[in-house]
């Protein structure tokens, strides 16, 4: 019996220990935060409640150099003056904390940090030193580490052009969201600063414009988001892009992309995405055709969009007797205004590894005959499920096919006139005919009226007509 108890205590007092143990070694902050252990043994930590005290207080012996990921959400942070005291973290997630202001180098231990997410907080100016780092022999203050910064959805008007003089490694940067309305110089130099900028946010900032050599300076830019801005035109200033491989435009309030208007030469562009434009129209010819390079296009969703020109993509030869397409892999042009798509907008159809043609008005007459002929088996083999969807919505009278049934009907598709058929002419055509028969009518009865009476001789050809119309003649002759 005693022994057996003496083994149960032992057992009670190891758990103790243990638990004792592992509360002593877990930073304080895991009393009010979710704390999970990473597989390099550090911790990832999210505070959703106010933790303002504990992070900050220096009288708090907190062990904190275990800590990789802290996210803190929800506190009132207003004006931050306290340093961050977490040598080892990597990523610091602050999004949703009401600052306002930041302090000088508040971020300074943080050497090892390689995302700073700021994001939807209030701040409207950033000092020029908010992301200073230590000093360091033969560098200038570094936040040596540090790979990205977001500042999406803030109140910033413009930057400091030192801002991001500490932070010179910095490869994505958001500021999306704030209320820019143009790039100034100062927000210029700071950005351009950024030379090894790859990625680039500056979606819904209500730019309409960018500043000349914008994109001469930072070498390296792969990603740009200008979606949801104020563009009514593409900005020339992109053919100064090195690296540009993907463009964001959606949502600009464009009205029609035009040779003169549209894409200047970037050779490097594989990918660009031209969505929800409010107010477009028609893409016309020449406009997407110096994107050489082009892979992946994506046209959807624009409520307006009615036209894309044969020639929207596609260039002449020097000499101009050849067209020269880019090869393009992906094609989406769902969800718009479409009735019609000739084939030379793009060279082969057949290499497309993924194509959307849903939710388009699409007529079915002769001039989409290659649609349901040649695309549409095409199509069924890259995603059969939205080709079966494919249906005519013009002429009314082809409204209830598929294009799946046309094409295993093999049906040929009428060609109405000449100038693009429209089936509004028929009744025109119609109403012509009628028009002829009523006036033709009393023709007709005015006719057989006046043979009854003889009017006309020459239609009776018999030789007792031929007397009858004589002897009348010479019957009036003799009554005078
Ligand atoms: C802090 O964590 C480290 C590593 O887990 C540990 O070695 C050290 O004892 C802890 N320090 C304190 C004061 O808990
Ligand atoms: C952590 O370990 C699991 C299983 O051992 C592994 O699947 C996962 O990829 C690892 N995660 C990281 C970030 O190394
Ligand atoms: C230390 O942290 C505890 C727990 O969060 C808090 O109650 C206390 O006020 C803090 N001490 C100081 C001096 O801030
Ligand atoms: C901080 O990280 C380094 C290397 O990543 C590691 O050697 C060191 O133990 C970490 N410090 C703590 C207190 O965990
Ligand atoms: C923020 O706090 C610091 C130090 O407490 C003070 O000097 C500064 O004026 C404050 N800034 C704002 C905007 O409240
Ligand atoms: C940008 O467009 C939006 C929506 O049309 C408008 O409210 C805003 O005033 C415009 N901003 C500028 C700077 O032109
Ligand atoms: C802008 O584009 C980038 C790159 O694709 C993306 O990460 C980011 O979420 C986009 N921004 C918005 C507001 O959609
Ligand atoms: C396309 O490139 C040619 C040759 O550089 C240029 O003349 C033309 O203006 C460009 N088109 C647009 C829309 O910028
Ligand atoms: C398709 O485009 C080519 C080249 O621009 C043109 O010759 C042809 O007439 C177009 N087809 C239709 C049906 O409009
Ligand atoms: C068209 O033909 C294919 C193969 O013969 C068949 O699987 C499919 O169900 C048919 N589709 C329609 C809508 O008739």
């Amino acid at each position: 019996m005693g022994f057996k108890r003496t083994i149960f205590l032992t057992f009670i007092i190891t758990v103790c220990f243990l638990s004792l143990f592992n509360a002593e070694d877990q930073p304080l902050l895991c009393s009010q935060c979710k704390c999970v252990t990473l597989n390099d043994s550090s911790l990832e930590v999210t505070c959703s409640s106010d933790v303002t005290s504990t992070i900050f207080s220096p009288s708090n012996k907190s062990n904190t150099s275990t800590i990789s990921k802290l996210t803190v959400r929800n506190n009132n942070f207003n004006n931050m003056t306290n340093h961050f005291p977490f040598e080892n973290l990597t990523i610091l997630d602050l999004t949703g904390n009401k600052i306002v202001h930041i302090a000088d180098n508040i971020f300074k231990k943080l050497q090892k940090l390689e995302i700073l997410i700021l994001s939807y907080n209030n701040i409207e100016i950033l000092q020029p030193n908010s992301f200073e780092g230590e000093y360091e022999a033969g560098d200038f203050y570094p936040l040596r580490s540090l790979r990205t910064i977001l500042l999406d959805h803030n109140n910033l008007h413009s930057l400091n052009s030192d801002l991001f003089e500490h932070t010179e490694h910095v490869e994505q940067l958001s500021l999306s969201h704030n209320p820019l309305k143009m790039i100034d110089t100062h927000t210029a130099i700071a950005i351009t600063n950024l030379v090894f900028l790859k990625n680039l946010d500056l979606s819904f900032t209500q730019i309409s414009t960018l500043p000349s050599s914008f994109l001469h300076t930072p070498r390296n830019i792969e990603i740009l988001n200008l979606s949801g801005n104020n563009f009514t035109e593409v900005p020339q200033e992109l053919k100064e892009a090195h690296s540009l491989k993907t463009l964001l435009f959606n949502g600009n309030p464009m009205e029609k992309l035009t040779r003169a208007n549209g894409f200047p030469k970037i050779p490097t562009l594989r990918i660009l995405h031209l969505c929800q434009m409010p107010k477009l129209v028609s893409i016309g010819p020449g406009s997407l055709a110096n994107l050489t390079n082009i892979e992946e296009l994506f046209i959807a969703g624009n409520p307006l969009l009615t036209r894309i020109d044969d020639a929207a993509i596609a260039t002449a030869d020097n000499s101009g007797t050849y067209d020269i397409w880019p090869s393009i892999r992906k094609i989406f042009l769902n969800d718009n205004q479409l009735s019609y798509i000739n084939r030379s907008l793009l060279a082969r159809w057949d290499s497309l590894a993924d194509l959307d043609l849903l939710n388009n008005p699409w007529t079915c007459e002769c001039e989409n005959q290659w649609m349901v002929e040649t695309l549409l088996p095409i199509y069924l083999k890259i995603d059969q499920e939205s080709a079966k969807k494919m249906k005519c919505a013009a002429p009314i009278e082809m409204s209830s096919f598929t294009f799946e049934e046309l094409y295993n009907k093999s049906y040929q598709m009428r060609c109405l006139d000449y100038y693009g058929a429209r089936p509004e002419r028929d009744a025109a055509l119609l109403v012509g005919m009628l028009a002829g028969l009523l006036t033709g009518i009393p023709i007709v009865l005015f006719c057989m009226y006046s043979y009854k009476r003889h009017w006309f001789g020459l239609f009776d050809d018999s030789p007792a007509a031929f007397s009858r119309q004589f002897y009348t003649k010479t019957n009036s002759v003799y009554e005078y």
